[in-house]
């Protein structure tokens, strides 16, 4: 048996934002290994591609030492089975998202005994979304305070190459 304590932090991350990096950096905190685990998803239309998603997790995340960045396909629990990953770290900004991520939870406990902990969302960020980041970047608001500085590149380049 793995005697070391890895949980997941799982999520579309279309782009990562301070609200991402705050669950994670503190999950990082309380696991020995972090793995966020970006979605796969061919149905759902993104910004950016998985790969550069993953890169611009990885580049965010470096400093937090124990923490890696990761893609999956399928279901969560699969992939928690597959790596050893017997938890799934949440952020919660609002009760509006508790309905739908408890719903999850109890799916993935049924499915697979995978245990997922909710953490409250630093209120900074609790309205953050990265669809609301893309938003309002995309009308040329300020967005500088709410994502990484390479991701904020990164974002007003791709909003560029669309324009
Ligand atoms: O950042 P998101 O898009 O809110 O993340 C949602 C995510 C990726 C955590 C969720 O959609 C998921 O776990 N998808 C994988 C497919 C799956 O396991 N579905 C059944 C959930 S009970």
């Amino acid at each position: 048996m793995s005697t070391v304590r890895r949980a997941v932090c799982p999520g579309s991350f279309d782009p990562v934002t301070h609200g991402h990096l705050d669950i994670i950096g503190r999950a990082s905190r309380l696991y020995d290994e972090v793995i966020v685990a970006v979605l796969i998803n061919k149905t759902k239309s993104s910004l950016f591609t998985v790969e550069e998603r993953m890169e611009m997790l990885t580049a965010v995340t470096a400093d937090y030492g124990n923490v890696r960045v990761d893609a999956f396909e399928g279901l969560l629990v699969d992939y928690c089975r597959a790596h050893n990953v017997p938890a799934v770290v949440k952020g919660l900004r609002a009760v509006s998202d508790f309905d739908y991520e408890l719903q999850m939870a109890q799916m993935n406990h049924d499915l697979a005994g995978v245990e997922t902990l909710f953490m409250a969302t630093n209120p900074q960020y609790s309205f953050l979304s990265s669809s609301l980041v893309k938003e309002v970047a995309t009308y040329g608001g300020d967005v500088s305070g709410l994502i990484p500085p390479i991701v904020l590149e990164r974002l007003q380049q791709r909003l560029a190459e669309r324009r």
